[in-house]
């Protein structure tokens, strides 16, 4: 959700910040824009475009300003529809000054009406428009003192933001900021950056600096100036980044999602590196886990059902209840928490506002808080006591596939920790646990190497308008997963179930040649039985029954057949068909797999 890319340095601007802009395309947006400084008091360059960065590049055929420092938006609409004209960057009415933002400015209305009234021309439905030419005020009275006028304007704003603004009297500044919304700083050798994401520079360098709630930075090709909103220069606190810019391209697959699901095997072995025989230091330090009676699971979307499958595991190898809630419905209820409950925010991203929210709230009232993230010093993390990094790699399409994989691991993970503290489950179940989830990185690789006819199968039902999915146990949540991956990629009806709630309502949607995948858990027991029989109803009804299981279900109309594993770990290995039925389904309906209609990666609004 919007992309903010800052090139200032030794080279022409345009290439950095557009190659910035598409490695943050992932996000998903609506159109896209740029601004160029010329020279010391002329009016800036800018362009842009509703639609794809396509659409952008076009108008720079005709040619670009030599410029040396520049600013670009990826915009997701909120405030006014996707066009030319809300498109991002907003000027000032001089057009010396050049403003971009990510996220919402709460009190733009009472600025907006206050700003017309001292004469300030506004062309946009935008709330962003309101904080140019506020800022343009503030410049002036602060004699031409870009940072000082965002610091002053920042305290004005309420809302989340980062914001990025140039000027032409100082053409090789940038100044940001940030409340509740990410940014950082690229640190490079003559040139530094600024974005919303380090996959916008990681081509460029691997050295990046964190900004903290509330703090404005001032870069030029050579310095680098962190402040609070008092003008307190603060420390720099650098680090690396771990991974490289091939890490955030397709390498030869068709689709970063493609690409994705078959890193899984890897992103699992990843994850449970170092942390099969106990979580202890990495995460003990700042939790009293003596003290918790409760868990909390808060997440969203994809995250949400790894959480689901989470409550199966922590509840029942912890000895602990465990509540699961979608972020965005948590703290509206006013739930009851305090130092007793655990609150487990999970999140790919780390910046998912809803789930940011939740957290604080619970933060507020006394919890304490344990997230699990895959994006390294992003604000969820980095509010929370403790965290549980999976380590996916980066993730660029929207639909989350490895992130996912990589969150049930760190729920089996969490489940065994607090079984072996709180002494629920004996070494020796945790020494069989290790074995299992360590075979697991080979198990995907095996359903992966399988998957060519599935593919085939899904054409079939390209043209359904609809498709179900079934399970028990784990195998409910990974239904849900299911069909939430195939709403997002096939714009297609899909549904999942509980197996034995088919009968209280849901069996009246079968119809002839209806599409149904089912989860079937292993061979001989109960719950496998059950969810026979449920195969056996819809199949009488006229449903095409897709089973996905480690044994061949005579009921079904084909089966997808996966390794045997654990009971609890079957939603990792029976994900990974649904991921590609997802995938195959987009395809053969001509749907963007990686950018798919009005969504977005990272949900930084509530
Ligand atoms: C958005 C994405 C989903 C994702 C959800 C939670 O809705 O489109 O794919 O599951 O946010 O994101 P998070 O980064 O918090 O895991």
């Amino acid at each position: 959700m919007c992309g903010i890319v800052g090139y200032t340095g030794k080279n022409s601007a345009l290439a950095p910040v557009l190659e910035g802009l598409r490695r943050l395309e992932y996000r998903g947006y609506d159109s896209a824009g740029i601004a160029l400084t010329v020279a010391v008091g002329q009016q800036l360059w800018v362009e842009k475009r509703a639609g794809k960065l396509g659409n952008l590049e076009e108008t720079l055929e005709d040619g670009t300003p030599d410029s040396h420092s520049g600013i670009g938006h990826t915009r997701w609409a909120t405030h006014g529809g996707p066009t030319d004209t809300n498109a991002h960057p907003h000027l000032d009415n001089e057009g010396k000054l050049a403003l971009i933002h990510n996220g919402i400015i709460e009190n733009y209305v009472e600025l907006r009406a206050e700003l017309e009234r001292r004469g300030h021309i506004f062309k946009s439905e935008t709330d962003t428009e309101s904080v140019v030419h506020l800022l343009s005020d503030a410049r002036k009275a602060h004699h031409g003192d870009l940072a000082a006028a965002m610091r002053e304007v920042c305290a004005e704003l309420r809302g989340s933001f980062t914001l990025l603004a140039i000027h032409s009297d100082q053409p090789d500044h940038i100044v940001g900021a940030r409340r509740n919304s990410p940014l950082v700083v690229g640190v490079g050798n003559g040139e530094n950056f600024l974005a919303s994401d380090v996959a916008a520079f990681i081509a460029h360098t691997k050295r990046a600096l964190e900004l903290g709630q509330d703090e404005v930075v001032d870069i030029s090709p050579t310095e680098i100036i962190i402040t609070d909103l008092q003008g307190n220069v603060l420390p720099h606190h650098e680090y690396e980044i771990s991974w490289d810019a091939s890490a955030a391209e397709r390498g030869g697959y068709a689709h970063f999602m493609l690409k994705e699901i078959y890193e899984q095997p890897k992103a699992i072995l990843d994850t449970l590196i170092g942390r099969l025989h106990g979580l202890g230091a990495e995460i003990s330090q700042n939790i009293d886990f003596g003290k918790i009676d409760k868990v909390v699971i808060i997440a969203c979307g994809t995250a949400f059902h790894a959480g689901l499958v989470g409550k199966y595991a922590i509840e029942q190898w912890g000895g602990i209840s465990v509540e699961v809630e979608y972020a965005s419905e948590y703290r509206y209820r006013e739930p009851r928490v305090d130092g007793h409950t655990l609150v487990i925010p999970i999140s790919q991203s780390g910046e998912t506002m809803d789930t940011l929210m939740a957290m604080r709230y619970a933060k507020e009232n006394g919890a304490q808080v344990f997230s699990v993230c895959n994006t390294n010093g992003s604000t969820i993390p980095r509010e929370s006591d403790a965290v549980l990094y999976t380590h996916a790699g980066p993730e660029i399409a929207v639909a989350s596939t490895k992130a996912f994989a990589t969150q049930l691991i760190a729920m089996y993970l969490i489940g065994l920790h607090l079984g072996q503290i709180r002494g629920t489950i004996t070494s020796e179940f945790i020494a069989e646990m290790a074995e299992h989830l360590e075979a697991l990185p080979a198990k995907v690789e095996q359903v992966l190497e399988t998957v060519e006819p599935l593919r085939e199968l899904t054409r079939q039902f390209k043209d359904s308008s609809s498709m179900l999915f079934l399970g028990r146990h784990v195998g409910y949540p990974t239904a849900l997963e299911g069909a939430l991956k195939l709403k997002e990629l096939a714009y297609m009806h899909a549904e999942g179930f509980p197996g034995g709630e088919l009968k209280h309502g849901p069996i009246a949607l079968i119809d002839q040649g209806t599409p149904v995948v089912a989860m079937i858990p292993a061979e001989g027991s109960l719950l496998a039985e059950k969810m026979a029989s449920n195969v056996q109803e819809v199949k009488a009804r006229g449903a095409v029954v897709i089973a996905i299981s480690d044994w061949h279900v005579p009921a079904a109309s084909h089966v997808v057949r996966i390794p045997s594993t654990h009971p609890f770990l079957q939603p990792v290995l029976s994900v990974v068909p649904l991921q590609v039925i997802a995938y195959e389904m987009a395809i053969a309906r001509g749907n963007d797999v990686d950018q798919p209609r009005n969504l977005a990666k990272s949900v930084t609004v509530e």
